[in-house]
């Protein structure tokens, strides 16, 4: 058997590892046999050396295997679905998604993450719900699963526990951004779920990891064959994130813009996505005959109802009060008399006069994640009241001194540096770009 130094030296001098030699490894990371050091080594090894799809293959496996892998009743088999999205701004795609394919007849054991960097997180949102509760066991998961049909909850940590060690570790190591790292760690919890259909949104753009199609679609490629090979059907929708995905951005706003998606009012580009990814995965689980039959079922869905009423009974079967969930899905809600709104606001007003040309996302993302609407460290606390509304959409004509964004705050309050920043998000032009679909192309399996 050889010796962890011995695995290490095999990538670093670029030879490929067998199937033994990564079980041997994550064995060792699992079991903390493997010192830091020598786990920080074979990141780095593997980040510069890279891996060959079989190697990846292996390593997803063995990451998923490194803990519990869920079992679902037999008559929930081909149902069980769920998506991953690469990260973007005002992405509150999930919050509509899951509950819409649960009216739809699937069963979703969402396993969402926090936001980190200017990007959102879907636990973040929903936990700006008073007494909504992340933190669902297995066996809490197949019973919400049997009664609601789709539920949102944090990675518990019987699960692929060899991802927890080695993300904590590509942090500290300078290896976040390595494809095989990053495909087995997102594709390995995926296996561990158990599904019979995965969709990924993998993101390009100024507000997206990867900034252009060529590069993003290499990851999805990735992503869809690790999927594929552990027997998930999987599919990808590579997704424009240049600006915002609706008009709110930040935790409560967002659950308050999910929320009239739910009751029929959402945004096109929103809708866009949500019919896209769920009509994607109900192709793939046989559910419909083709996509556009898909995007239909999901959009009536949405539109008709049926998916408000799952997302209230998640909330109640995730701790929130009846009357509180009841309140929230009710047509006329005042939501700021249940959700929190900060203490400050303050509108921008338009330079000139003008036409919305473009609305820089990652400029607003990030000030308003210094603002204290997200994290820089793992584990430090949010402002779910933080956040921003977006008062314009592209292609809207506008008189100088309107309003087109209202920043909602507290403390600390926006800086100069800051209001600047936002102020040059928004460009005005004099006429209207060509609008372009956000998603820009799809990878279904055959
Ligand atoms: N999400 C994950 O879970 N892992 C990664 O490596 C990147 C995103």
């Amino acid at each position: 058997m050889p010796s962890i130094p011995e695995l290490i030296r095999k990538k670093r001098d670029g030879e490929q590892l067998t199937d033994e030699d990564i079980k041997l490894f994550i064995n060792a990371v699992t079991a903390k046999k493997a010192q830091q050091c020598q786990i920080g080594a074979m990141l780095m090894a593997i980040w510069l050396r890279g891996m060959q799809s079989g190697e990846i293959q292996t390593l997803t496996r063995e990451m998923m295997l490194s803990g519990e892998v869920m079992s679902w009743p037999n008559e929930w088999k081909g149902l069980v679905v769920d998506k991953h999205s690469t990260g973007g701004v005002g992405d509150k795609v999930s919050l509509v998604l899951a509950p819409a394919l649960a009216a739809c007849g699937c069963k979703v054991p969402m396993i969402s993450g926090r936001g980190l960097a200017h990007t959102g997180g879907t636990l973040d949102k929903l936990e700006s719900i008073p007494g909504f509760n992340i933190h669902q066991s297995s066996a809490q998961v197949l019973d919400i699963l049997g009664s609601v049909d789709c539920c949102i909850v944090g990675q518990t940590e019987m699960l692929v526990p060899a991802d927890r060690v080695m993300y904590a570790l590509r942090d500290a190591t300078s290896t976040v951004d390595s494809l095989p790292l990053i495909t087995g760690s997102i594709i390995s919890k995926k296996g561990a779920e158990s599904l019979s259909a995965l969709v990924l949104d993998v993101k390009f753009g100024r507000a997206a990891l990867y900034k252009d199609l060529q590069s993003a679609k290499e990851l999805a490629q990735l992503l869809v064959d690790a999927g594929n090979g552990l027997g998930i059907r999987t599919g990808a929708a590579l997704s424009r994130m240049d600006g915002t995905i609706g008009r709110c951005v930040g935790n409560s706003l967002e659950v308050m813009e999910s929320l009239e998606t739910l009751k029929g009012n959402g945004p096109g580009d929103l809708m866009e996505l949500v019919t896209t990814l769920g009509g994607m995965l109900l192709l793939m689980t046989d559910m419909v005959p083709d996509l556009s039959e898909g995007r239909k079922q999901i959009s009536d869905a949405v539109i008709g109802g049926a998916a408000l009423y799952k997302f209230q009974a998640m909330m109640e079967a995730q701790g929130v009060a009846n009357e509180t969930a009841r309140s929230l899905c009710s047509a006329h809600t005042d939501y700021f008399s249940i959700l929190r709104k900060s203490e400050h606001q303050m509108e921008l007003e338009a330079p000139a006069d003008g036409v919305v040309v473009d609305v820089d996302g990652l400029a607003l993302a990030q000030v308003i994640h210094k603002l204290g609407a997200g994290r820089s460290n793992v584990g430090e606390p949010v402002n779910h009241s933080v956040g921003l509304e977006l008062l314009v959409s592209l292609g809207q004509r506008i008189s100088k001194g309107a309003p087109w964004l209202r920043l909602h705050y507290e403390d600390p309050a926006p800086s100069r540096d800051q209001i600047l920043q936002l102020q040059n998000a928004l460009t005005l032009g004099h006429d209207a770009n060509p609008q372009q679909g956000l998603v820009a192309e799809m990878m279904l399996p055959r």
